[in-house]
């Protein structure tokens, strides 16, 4: 690890969000906008360049992968331009101290996980946000690998009709023969038999297909209508130490499933202008549920997704976040990278399709703060 805020240079009492916005203001196009940045061995990347546009890129374009050998850093993005950094006032030794992160705070280490000796019981983990295409599958996918990764034992389970969890991990869903609709519908049904085994080590998945369309439907005649999933799940519980749900874009009964289920929520927000809108809405539903069914659910995190660090507007967007949401948002803010659709097409997480890529790094980053926040309790 290089020693970080070698040399004098030093930049005024503002966060690197300011300093960004100093250089994406006085630079006439995308490709002066760039900063050069440093990797954990002092290798240059550039994380900012390539925009999929058409625009030059250079040889890191695009979050591309970087070279063998060179893992990625994302806290190294936080390193401002030397040259630029050089005409800065002195506060920047301070600044590199903290690490003032892209949410504007200073951004804390997180440690490498050590080993588990035993599994269990899992904290489950509902991915949550009424919005569609807001990174809720994507995270779900690359969080459960990045944490199985780490030696978690991880279970992943599609409670979205779509499917695109199984898409994403190479499964048909047209050609499932059971899924998660038969395990919450049908009593005597054991978890055992549709379970999947994914690619990642670790990692398994209770698939879904357009089936579980009709539970919504046939599960408001229920007993106990809310809490099928959590018994669906107990079973479950002690082979895995994380659950992560992928829920549907809506509010519904599947969702109030998941909560109920869930010991703790992450809510993806795309960091795009309407990204607030419908949240007040979304931790209403939360503290419902906490309310009158599980009185042990907490939000774990906000987490922005799709962030353009060299747009002003991405940036806005984040800082009304952190102003409304506090600590409650997660230090990680995913980058948007064309990486990630190209890994649903793949049917893989980006931290096997492009290991060393920035993306897979920031996931990586996420899983250590998840980790992070467990651990703190
Ligand atoms: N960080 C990102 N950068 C660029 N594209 C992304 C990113 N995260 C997700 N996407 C893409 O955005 C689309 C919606 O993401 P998805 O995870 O399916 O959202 P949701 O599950 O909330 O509907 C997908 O095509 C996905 O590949
Ligand atoms: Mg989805």
């Amino acid at each position: 690890m290089p020693v970080r805020g070698q040399g004098s240079a030093g930049f005024e009492a503002v966060g690197s969000v300011a300093v960004r916005t100093f250089a994406a203001h006085q630079s006439p196009g995308p490709q002066t906008a760039r900063t050069a940045h440093q990797s954990m061995d002092g290798h240059h990347v550039n994380a900012m360049a390539g925009d999929g546009s058409g625009a030059p890129h250079n040889q890191f374009a695009d979050y591309d992968e970087l070279p063998e050998g060179h893992f990625y850093d994302p806290d190294a993005e936080y390193e401002p331009d030397p040259e630029y950094a050089a005409t800065l006032a002195p506060d920047a030794a301070r600044q590199r101290r903290e690490r003032i992160g892209p949410t504007g705070r200073p951004l804390p280490y997180f440690p490498i996980p050590g080993p588990l000796t035993d599994h269990g019981p899992a904290k489950i983990i509902a991915m949550c946000n009424q919005k569609g295409g807001v990174g809720k599958t994507t995270s779900t996918i690359n969080l459960g690998a990045a944490l199985a990764e780490y030696g978690r034992r991880v279970l992943l389970v599609d409670f979205d009709p779509q499917g695109a969890l199984s898409v994403g991990l190479g499964v048909n869903p047209m050609e499932l023969d059971l899924t998660v609709y038969n395990l919450l519908m049908e009593r005597g049904m054991s978890a055992d038999e549709v379970l999947l085994k994914t690619a990642v080590p670790n990692m398994d998945l209770l698939p879904s297909n357009i089936d579980l369309s009709a539970a919504e439907v046939q599960l408001v005649s229920e007993v106990a209508r809310e809490s099928t999933l959590q018994r669906a799940l107990k079973p479950l519980m002690s082979d895995y130490d994380y659950i992560v749900i992928d829920c549907q874009p809506s509010l519904g009964l599947l969702t109030v499933n998941a909560l109920t289920a869930a010991h703790k929520v992450i809510v993806p927000l795309e960091c795009e202008f309407f990204a607030l809108r419908g949240v007040a809405l979304l931790t209403e539903t939360i503290e419902k549920v906490q309310e009158r069914l599980n009185p042990e659910l907490e939000l774990d995190g906000i987490l922005a997704t799709m962030y353009d660090s060299r747009t002003v507007h991405s940036r806005e967007v984040l800082a009304r976040v952190v102003e409304a949401f506090d600590d409650h948002v997660y230090h990680t803010v995913i980058g948007r990278t064309v990486r990630f659709p190209e890994t649903t097409v793949a049917g893989e997480p980006i931290t096997t399709y492009a290991s060393n890529s920035v993306g897979a790094a920031a996931y990586r980053q996420l899983a250590r703060e998840v980790l992070a926040r467990c651990h703190a309790e």
